[in-house]
């Protein structure tokens, strides 16, 4: 087979816009060959590029020699048609397809590359090996859903682009070849040359730099700024992925609330949901008390607190104990259950919490066991009646209710960890609704607004206890101010565990979209929180001297937040994994199928970098 050269052949319509006002109209569409349909003496080749698909008929009587190169054509060959577009015959029109009404009749074929049988067909809607898809991802981006959602992606990264601009934000770029960033993960590191046995650190994100921009009266900056960290990946963690990063100086927090909000309004506006605004808030103290999680999925109704409506009678008799919290949950349309997957439930929760110390009652328990009739009762949990009202909240015979108990003789640990017991409950509640949502459609798509239930959660602790190096973290990093009063009071140094910080999250459907927080502009409070994160002046000096130094300058009051701008793109998408949102991710192993990185490089490599490899797998 002999390929044809595009000879100055040019373009005139792309595949997917053709309509049926064009009939007649004299077109050149390029593209890849979908689907070939060979009925002998006309043969049907559907064409696609980026924007679509088009049916191309090759009739033996009206180009012997086109007809022949579509005898030879095959999947994924490159193709260049001229001809003429035509209104298909009455019935054979494809409602599903945007070009369904037309077809072009083709006058000339030009063969411009062929193609190996591909290991899967991009025309296939799914493709169940994820490491084939990655592996040829070349193929794979040219799959519908994926063209799909990477003009998603650019309309969104448009649209915030757009808008911060147009509310005075700056875009301006920091460097990759940095110093360590402090949030949380591992570094990744890049041995100099020049500086034997000196690396820089690529960013975890632009933090430090950002706030620099403050200090250098930028006033309102943004970026979306690919960062980088080495830490456990998970659907919705790649160890390189994008935020929209912005800081802006003077700021209230609402003022960065109203930023991030208008933003993104502007990028759902794009995939055509309206969210209302302004979202609403939660303190970190509530979500937990009524979620048990600091990120909660506000499509779920809220944990409902028991432990007032149970006498302390009841606690003895159900051998509960008096002091400790019970809480309830609904799961919404489970719908009734059988018998057998009942038990089969009933044994999963026993599974999940072990022998923790922690019991259940579920639905049927509540409804049916005379033992739980005063409980039931004491909930107000109406029996044998269709509509029961449980702890203030209507839910119907098709909802899933538990009530976790804490059984008599509890852990010690119970006493001292407020946020244990809700925090259990707030995880099972979510095991139960992520078992359930496929079936009962829980988080069906309803096409509207409802489907995204944003939140703001505000007032997280300002240090977090790390049980394994026994000393306070940083609950966000560590150039979060904290309260004003909680600096002024002195809690700051002599009650760790209470001081809040300025510091919140934007959290979308369970899923945590940001963070940001007000920033520490004084030198002296800077001092005190590296202080008290148990590192040295000395160190604080190395490490962040520069930083430290620039305070001294007349560092304004500052403040900002980032998001993930992958994280955005996927559940706008409807995706469940980052990778259907980035162009070439890593798998969970933090490899590129497609080039093999990381590789090994070679001993000429490493010498001129200084470095030795001390062991080879
Ligand atoms: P934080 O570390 O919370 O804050 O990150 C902000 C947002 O970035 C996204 N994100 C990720 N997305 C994909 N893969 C990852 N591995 C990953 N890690 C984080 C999340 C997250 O909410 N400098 C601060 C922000 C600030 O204070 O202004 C920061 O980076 O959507």
């Amino acid at each position: 087979m002999t390929l044809d050269f595009l000879g100055g052949l040019e373009r005139t319509h792309m595949c997917g816009q053709l309509r049926a006002e064009d009939a007649g109209r004299h077109v050149v569409v390029m593209g890849w060959v979908n689907r070939r349909r060979d009925h002998g003496n006309l043969i049907f080749l559907d064409v696609r590029d980026r924007s679509g698909i088009t049916q191309v008929v090759l009739d033996r009587e009206i180009s012997g020699e086109a007809h022949a190169k579509a005898e030879a054509a095959r999947p994924e060959f490159v193709v260049a048609v001229v001809g003429t577009v035509r209104r298909r015959e009455a019935g054979m029109d494809n409602p599903n397809m945007a070009t369904g009404e037309v077809e072009v009749v083709a006058t000339r074929l030009l063969l411009l590359n062929d193609a190996r049988t591909p290991p899967f067909s991009p025309a296939e809607g799914a493709i169940a090996n994820e490491e084939v898809r990655l592996k040829y991802r070349y193929l794979d981006l040219r799959r519908e859903e994926m063209q799909r959602n990477f003009l998603l992606r650019h309309k969104v990264a448009q649209e915030i682009r757009g808008y911060l601009s147009g509310e005075g934000f700056l875009e301006i770029e920091t460097p990759f070849m940095t110093r360590s960033t402090p949030e949380g993960a591992r570094d990744y590191l890049v041995p100099s040359r020049v500086h034997p046995g000196s690396f820089y650190a690529l960013p975890q994100s632009p933090q430090i730099f950002k706030q620099i921009l403050m200090i250098s009266g930028f006033d309102r900056y943004f970026q979306v700024a690919r960062c980088f960290r080495d830490e456990d990946l998970r659907a919705d963690r790649q160890p390189e992925f994008t935020q929209i990063d912005l800081e802006m100086t003077f700021p209230k927090q609402e003022a960065i609330f109203r930023v991030a909000e208008g933003f993104l309004r502007a990028a759902f506006g794009t995939a055509g949901v309206t969210i209302p605004t302004p979202f609403p808030q939660m303190t970190y103290d509530e979500a937990i008390r009524r979620y048990g999680i600091d990120k909660p999925d506000m499509r779920l109704p809220a944990m409902v607190d028991l432990s007032e409506t149970l006498t302390p009678e009841l606690r003895i008799t159900l051998k509960i104990e008096q002091e400790l919290p019970v809480l309830g949950f609904t799961i919404p349309r489970v719908g009734s259950l059988s018998g057998t997957q009942r038990r089969a439930l009933v044994d999963e929760i026993r599974g999940i919490f072990g022998d923790c110390g922690l019991d259940f009652l579920d639905t049927a328990r509540l409804r049916t066991n005379a033992e739980f009739v005063p409980l039931a009762e004491a909930i107000g949990a109406k029996l044998n009646a269709e509509q029961i009202v449980f702890g203030g909240e209507n839910f119907t015979n098709d909802d899933l209710a538990i009530v976790v108990t804490p059984k008599l003789g509890t852990p010690e640990r119970w006493n001292f960890d407020s946020q244990w017991i809700p925090k259990r409950v707030g995880a099972l509640r979510l095991e139960l609704a992520k078992k359930y949502a496929d079936r009962h459609k829980l988080f069906e798509k309803t096409g509207t607004a409802a489907d995204f239930r944003f939140l703001w959660v505000t007032d997280f602790p300002m240090y977090e206890w790390n049980e394994e190096h026994s000393r306070w973290d940083a609950a966000h990093h560590p150039f979060t101010s904290p309260h004003e009063e909680d600096i002024t009071s002195g809690r700051l140094v002599s009650d760790k565990g209470r001081v809040r910080a300025l510091a919140y999250d934007v959290v979308l459907n369970g899923t945590e979209l940001g963070s940001g927080s007000i920033r520490i502009h004084r030198k002296d409070v800077q001092q005190e929180i590296f202080r008290s994160l148990g590192m040295t002046n000395e160190e604080a000096q190395s490490r962040f001297g520069f930083f430290l130094d620039a305070l001294e300058y007349g560092t304004p009051p500052h403040g900002g937040i980032a998001l993930g701008l992958d994280r955005i793109v996927m559940i706008l998408a409807g995706a469940t994994s980052l990778r259907e949102v980035i162009a070439f991710p890593k798998t969970a192993k933090a490899i590129d199928l497609m080039v093999e990185a990381p590789a090994p490089v070679s001993e000429t490599q490493t010498r001129e970098l200084s470095l030795r490899i001390a062991h080879r797998p």
